[in-house]
């Protein structure tokens, strides 16, 4: 029995010595000191041994057990810092590598940076810009308009509604802003409203988000010529010096009298034609091309701030909105106005 005592330890110790990795001590562990290991078996059995015998191979199982413990100790040891130091030199990392290619710094949205054009000319002609929630009130958005309820009207543009609350929607327009200015300042008030607005449509040209550049002037004496002064300069500060604004007769329920205003075809100089006699193909020979509404505020509208100092009799003023991507895209050439909202950096990338 001690004879094979031995045979077991010599062999345990010499698979302990060659084993490889920790994965591979470890079933060795369990090989020759698990519970169904042999040696295990022996030293379970060592009570049924003659009395003679049992304590000689009691200690001899014993001390080989020992013995081999403390060697898959000792191998374990030296095998944990052999991973480790293989594990890091396999991560090592190399300071002394020049970094990842430098990433190109961004650049502004094209919405964004036409938006900041228009600011700046207005803010450059004294007006102030202010802004207004997007999830907007009826009130803000058709009845202090001038939409009363049931009118027509608010069929005009098609709403998103929050379906909890009737009276809750996402503005379709940049318009609800007059009123809130005109609530928190009173007369003469010069401001323009940037942001987002929503409407149920979606096509090339429309999208159920886009943006809008709101205008209001009330104060004492002005007048329609006084909006066609203002369009003026702003369309020649967007599309070129040489331009002019034209207004065309419309409806708004906030306006009276209500224009559209268009500007003079930028790639065709207003002629409808182009340099070899073709039809121009962007204002489509007209001469003019459509960039938003206008008109002088309804003293219905003023009414409801009457209360502020907007006495309808004594001051008045125009007001005019017009899309930012529509504005973006004439000026750019964009042919789908979807381009805009994909963040396919290709096309982003042209407007730096
Ligand atoms: N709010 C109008 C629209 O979205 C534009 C407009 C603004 C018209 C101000 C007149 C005055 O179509």
């Amino acid at each position: 029995m001690l004879e094979r005592v031995e045979e077991l330890r010599v062999e345990a110790a010499s698979a302990i010595e060659a084993a490889s990795g920790t994965t591979e001590l470890e079933e060795l562990r369990v090989r020759y000191l698990g519970r169904k290991a042999e040696l295990t078996t022996i030293l379970r059995g060592i009570a049924n041994l003659p009395a003679e015998e049992r304590s000689q191979v009691g200690a001899g199982a014993n001390k080989a057990r020992k013995a081999l413990e403390a060697l898959i100790e000792l191998r374990a040891e030296s095998l944990d810092a052999g991973e480790l130091e293989s594990r890091l030199a396999e991560d090592s990392i190399d300071v002394t590598l020049p970094g990842a290619p430098a990433r190109p710094v961004g650049h502004i949205h094209l919405i964004t940076r036409t938006t900041r054009q228009i600011e700046d000319t207005m803010v450059g002609l004294g007006y102030q810009v202010m802004e207004g929630p997007e999830v907007e009130h009826d009130y803000y958005n058709f009845t202090a308009l001038n939409h009363p309820p049931g009118h027509p009207a608010r069929m005009l543009q098609d709403t998103f509604y929050v379906q909890s609350d009737p009276e809750v929607l996402l503005r379709t327009h940049t318009s609800p802003v007059q009123t809130r200015s005109m609530e928190s300042q009173p007369p003469p008030i010069f401001m323009i409203a940037p942001g987002k607005v929503y409407r149920r449509d979606s096509d090339a040209t429309h999208s159920p988000m886009f943006h809008q550049v709101e205008g209001l002037a009330v104060g004492e004496g002005i007048t329609l010529a006084d909006l066609q002064g203002t369009l003026d300069e702003l369309l020649r500060s967007i599309f070129g010096s040489g331009r002019e604004a034209r207004m065309r007769p419309h409806f708004f329920p906030f306006t009276e009298p209500s224009v559209e205003f268009d500007v003079s075809c930028f790639q065709c100089e207003g002629t409808g034609t182009l340099a070899d006699g073709a039809r121009c193909n962007l204002c489509k020979g007209i001469g003019w091309i459509e960039v938003g509404g206008a008109g002088m505020v309804d003293p219905n509208v003023l009414g409801f701030v009457e209360d502020n100092g907007y006495d309808p009799e004594r001051v008045q003023g125009f007001a005019f909105g017009m899309g930012v991507e529509r504005i973006a895209m004439l000026r750019h050439g964009v042919p789908d106005l979807r381009r805009f909202f994909d963040n396919d950096e290709r096309v982003l990338e042209q407007f730096s």
